[in-house]
């Protein structure tokens, strides 16, 4: 389905319908963002960072390729089934085997961790062949669009 936001608050009202379907049927530990520059991949996983209670100041990773932070079951929910968001922005990476040479192989075999790719074509042959993704889209200065695959059913 698609999303469309008019503001920050809006797409923060997407996360929120992200992260239900993560508690209600996580088919999947990683997700692709895919989406132009400035289309609001990091402004979203910002939104999904504070639902999850991550009081860490959450910035792009495109300089240091992944970040990861703990998740607050106090505040996720005790039920929540992911303890590490791994943050990933691919833009810099030109092959999976790039993303493999920084270890992620072995963040993706923990079923604990929670892994969001920006930029998820640049490294496609390194994501498990069932990654969701996710579509955003710049519309205007306020406006983005986010577009979840119809399997997700959000
Ligand atoms: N409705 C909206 N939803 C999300 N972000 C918005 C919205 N309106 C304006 N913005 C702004 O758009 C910008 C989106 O930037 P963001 O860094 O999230 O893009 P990105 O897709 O991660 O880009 P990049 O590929 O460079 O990493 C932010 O500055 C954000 O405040
Ligand atoms: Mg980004």
């Amino acid at each position: 389905m698609i999303h469309i936001s008019h503001s920050l608050s809006d797409t923060k009202k997407v996360a929120e319908l992200f992260v239900a379907y993560l508690c209600a049927q996580p088919t999947s530990n990683t997700f692709g963002f895919s989406g132009d520059l400035g289309s609001g991949k990091t402004a979203f996983t910002k939104c999904i960072a504070e639902l999850l209670g991550i009081s860490e100041h959450v910035t792009s990773p495109t300089f240091v390729i992944e970040k990861r932070y703990p998740i607050d079951a106090r505040v996720a929910g005790e039920d929540f089934p992911f303890k590490v968001l791994i943050h990933i922005d691919a833009y810099r990476l030109e092959s999976g085997e790039e993303l493999n040479a920084i270890g992620f192989e072995r963040d993706l075999e923990d079923p604990s961790h929670l892994i969001l790719v920006e930029w998820p074509e640049r490294v496609i042959e390194a994501l498990p062949p069932t990654t969701p993704i996710i579509r955003f889209s710049f519309v205007s200065e306020h406006i983005r669009t986010v577009e979840f695959p119809d399997m997700m059913g959000i």
